[in-house]
């Protein structure tokens, strides 16, 4: 396709004007602008800096699935994050990419995810026991503790002890606020590392290594099977029937920890808040729990036939969802719907937006679950919380199995009431909730 049209375009100054209001909240911005400019537009960011922002579903699919070769990752995924969690799945491109893909996916197999439950299910309960009822309570950094020892313990079943955990969960998170501060405030680099700041943070992820190699050392050597993930990361075997090296299997450890953890605890804090605020949809989940629960108490029978309970947790992650931008660069010059796409263009795919565009959604705004009755693939090609593509995430069907067990088990012990009026939001990294302030009261 010959290009016609140029991409309509923000100046610098529409940028500097705004950028106090922007490091806040950037999000009615990028609003304002797609509203104004159309659903693709280009902001200048400096003399010769600028990023595409996009809110179009077809371009979104064209870039992320149909011509997914012509584009790659932007540095902040394969350069920035990799100095602190190496380079693996989530980190790396091209041949390693593929090459470890391919070993670590059947892991994530739903079949292959039965193994976990009872893991999951266990670490989760031990978190509800943190819960205080009758009491105001801020619920995120409770999910959040779930969240990371849910991964912790599908890696390692009780492998690692407590302590090694928290350092684990510490160090995983100072690494990403350090990250978060690095990509924000570009221009204080030399401060960071003049402070020593980087370098400390470094040395910490050292001693990460250090642990997870004493643990998966503990592992081979006891000669057991755990059936758990880190089983499967160490039996997998590549083409050549050669297994992951340690270093390597470290670095993906690392990364499960970090696209495993803070997602699925920003999406579960959103979820409680919206049925704090519908206690009709925790009224329904608790009912289809009790009906499933008359035929059978298996884990793996809730998991799938919680229908109302997927349902809300979809409709949260149109809402809030946790990745809320997708970022890619082109290796060659491209063209969509006749706008010239030059060669290495920042592109941000504002998936935010695309959930909430008013000409793909009927009352886009409200929570209305019943939107998903047919599933979510009625809505493929304009809802992707999990990414889309080859690089789609790889621990999806993990989450959505954690999130539903998560829910279903709150919910069967609290009714959950609000202590706010309306969600608000952090956009980092990913998409934070700010005010998930919640009663829980016991059911009788
Ligand atoms: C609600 C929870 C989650 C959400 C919303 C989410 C979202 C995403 C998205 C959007 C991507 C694609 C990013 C891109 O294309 O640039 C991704 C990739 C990834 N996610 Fe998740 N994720 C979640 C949970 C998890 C969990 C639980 C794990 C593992 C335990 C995980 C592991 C990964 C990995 C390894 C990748 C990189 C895959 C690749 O590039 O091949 N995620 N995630």
């Amino acid at each position: 396709m010959k290009a016609k049209n140029k991409i309509p375009t923000v100046p610098i100054s529409g940028f500097l004007t705004n950028a106090l209001g922007i490091l806040k909240n950037p999000l009615p911005f990028h609003h304002k602008n797609f509203e104004e400019q159309g659903d693709i537009f280009r902001l200048k960011i400096g003399l010769s800096n600028s990023v595409v922002f996009v809110r179009d579903a077809a371009f979104a699919e064209y870039v992320l699935q149909k011509n997914q070769k012509n584009y790659t990752k932007s540095k902040i995924q394969t350069e920035d994050l990799v100095k602190y969690i190496g380079k693996g799945l989530l980190t790396s491109e091209g041949e390693l990419w593929k090459k470890q893909r391919k070993l670590i996916q059947p892991a994530f197999h739903k079949k292959q995810l039965e193994n976990l439950l009872g893991s999951i299910k266990r670490a989760i309960l031990t978190e509800y026991d943190k819960i205080t009822d009758n009491t105001n309570t801020d619920v995120f950094p409770i999910l959040n503790d779930l969240a990371f020892q849910t991964v912790v313990k599908s890696l390692f079943s009780s492998a690692a002890s407590q302590e090694d955990i928290n350092r684990l969960q510490y160090i995983t998170e100072a690494a990403q606020k350090m990250l978060v501060r690095e990509l924000r405030q570009p221009y204080l680099g030399w401060w960071f590392s003049w402070s020593g700041e980087i370098k400390k943070h470094l040395d910490l992820t050292l001693e990460a290594r250090q642990i997870l190699k004493r643990i998966v050392n503990e592992r081979r050597l006891s000669q057991t099977k755990e059936n758990d993930l880190l089983d499967m990361l160490l039996d997998a075997k590549y083409d050549d029937g050669s297994s992951m090296e340690e270093e390597q299997l470290i670095d993906e450890i690392l990364i499960l920890f970090t696209a495993g953890h803070e997602t699925t605890s920003n999406a579960l804090t959103f979820i409680t808040q919206l049925l704090a605020l519908h206690p009709e949809w925790q009224e329904k989940i608790y009912n289809e729990r009790l009906q499933i629960q008359q035929e059978s108490t298996d884990t793996i029978d809730l998991v799938t036939k919680s229908k109302d309970c997927q349902k809300v947790i979809e409709e949260a992650m149109r809402l809030y969802p946790p990745v809320y931008f997708i970022d890619r660069v082109n290796i060659e010059a491209d063209c969509f719907k006749g706008l010239d796409i030059e060669a290495k263009s920042n592109l941000l795919f504002s998936v935010y937006e695309i959930h909430r565009h008013p000409k793909l959604w009927e009352r886009p705004t409200e929570f209305l679950p019943e939107r998903f009755n047919e599933g979510s693939r009625k809505f493929s090609s304009q809802y992707f919380p999990f990414g889309a593509g080859p690089r789609k995430c790889i621990g999806n069907n993990f989450a959505m199995f954690e999130m539903i067990i998560a829910v279903s088990e709150l919910l069967s012990i609290y009714k959950i009431q609000p202590n706010f009026k309306t969600i608000e939001v952090t956009p980092l990294i990913s998409l934070k909730p700010k005010n998930a302030f919640l009663t829980f009261q016991k059911r009788n």
